[in-house]
């Protein structure tokens, strides 16, 4: 099949010694009635063009709050985030946001909802040419027979199809995924798995994806490496792991391989060592 072809091709690497993003001693912090409040700090983090990096840990750990700061709508109290070598000034069209509420436009059909987008951010192009992006886009997560309707007579899982459709089509280098999947049931979150990479691996794996999750195997499944936090406040970065299984995954199989396990049991002890079995006892 066409996607088995598209799914064997090799992952980009850092081209002329350049990180797709950086980030160097990123410290966030909120003014707070009660004074300063450090939600994260000390995160420093290098990514290279193409990879799908999950960042995981407890609720109230800052992962909305980096990604905020990558997407340009929090400033750092210090250090910075470089894209392609250039510090985030501010929000911009080389980012792409999906969040796990949707954020459709109500009054717009499916296909209005991507194509507004299009022709906001892709100046450029003709309009014929939006048109064929967001058919494209459309028929990508399989929802043709339902572009013209509004998104209340869609379900949640066809909504989240727009919102990544529509995140890929405006085209941009980075895509900011803040817990997409996290609304879904786990069978509707398991073919939302499949219809990213399918979208990851139709721009030749080229786009650099940082997904914000609490689900393990989710983070497993689709991610190169796994940044994993400490608690907040103050939190930082505990340890990044490496996911060393080869593309493509198949959800069944890798569920046996030893590095699968070993990887879960260590992500499982990263994150519930402070958790014990007696907690649950009293
Ligand atoms: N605008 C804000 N003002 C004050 N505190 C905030 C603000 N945004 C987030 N926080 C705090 O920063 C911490 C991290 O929040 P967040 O990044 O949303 O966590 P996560 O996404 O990991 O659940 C939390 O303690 C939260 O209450
Ligand atoms: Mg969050």
């Amino acid at each position: 099949m066409e996607n088995n072809l598209v799914l064997e091709m090799p992952s980009p690497t850092v081209k002329n010694g350049e990180w797709s993003m950086q980030i160097r001693n990123l410290k966030i912090a909120f003014d707070t009635p009660k004074g300063e409040f450090v939600a994260v700090k000390n995160i420093n983090l290098n990514v290279k063009q193409g990879e799908i990096i999950s960042i995981i840990g407890h609720s109230g750990c800052g992962k909305s709050t980096i990604l905020n700061a990558i997407g340009g709508f929090i400033k750092p109290a210090k250090g910075e985030v470089l894209l392609s070598g250039q510090p985030v000034k501010g929000p911009g069209p080389d980012r792409g946001f999906v969040f796990q509420h949707y954020s459709l436009l109500p009054w717009f059909s499916v296909y209005k909802n991507i194509f507004e987008a299009v022709d906001s951010v892709l100046k450029k192009v003709s309009k014929e040419e939006k048109k064929q992006i967001v058919e494209r886009y459309i028929n990508a997560v399989g929802l043709a027979s339902h572009k013209h309707k509004l998104p209340s007579e869609i379900s949640g899982g066809m909504k989240q199809r727009v919102a990544i459709a529509r995140a890929f089509a405006i085209n941009p280098k980075y895509l900011l995924l803040d817990e997409p999947f996290g609304a879904l049931d786990a069978l509707t979150k398991s073919s939302m798995h499949i219809e990213l990479l399918k979208l990851w691996n139709m721009d030749n794996r080229s786009k650099t994806i940082l997904m914000v999750t609490h689900d393990i195997e989710e983070a497993i499944f689709l991610s190169d490496r796994i940044v994993v936090m400490t608690n907040g406040p103050a939190a930082t970065i505990r340890e990044i792991v490496e996911v060393n299984l080869q593309r493509p995954r198949n959800k069944k199989e890798i569920a046996h391989e030893p590095e699968y396990i070993r990887t879960r049991d260590h992500l499982i002890s990263l994150l519930m060592d402070k958790v014990s079995i007696l907690d649950y006892k009293k």
